[in-house]
């Protein structure tokens, strides 16, 4: 499963994930800068903040309302933000692409 990380300056990592894996652990094991997940996929830190491409939306579903409230404390929240530690990558997913905000917290 491909997945293309897009930093805030544009630059682009396609990276191979490991299905059942987290979009967030995909990012880590790969050294994706640009996600620091204090928290280690717990949903309790909101700095694995990414969008999710238009494209992708349908795909990667909707968020739970616990990432809902992390993500109030996340900056610069558009309505494609997701926390990619909530976000399992699967085959349904290859191909998926995310950007990046300027900074996390
Ligand atoms: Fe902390 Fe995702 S890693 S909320």
């Amino acid at each position: 499963t491909k997945i293309t990380f897009i930093e805030h300056d544009g630059t682009e990592h396609t990276v191979e994930a490991v299905n059942g894996l987290t979009v967030m652990e995909t990012a880590i094991r790969n050294m994706v800068p640009g996600i620091d997940a204090d928290c280690g996929g717990a949903c309790a830190c909101a700095t694995c903040h990414v969008y999710v491409d238009p494209a992708w939306e349908d795909k990667t579903g909707e968020r739970s309302s616990m990432e809902q409230s992390m993500l109030d404390f996340a900056s610069d929240v558009e309505a494609s933000s997701r926390l990619s530690c909530q976000i399992k990558v699967s085959d349904a997913l290859d191909g998926l692409v995310v950007r990046l905000p300027e900074q996390q917290g």
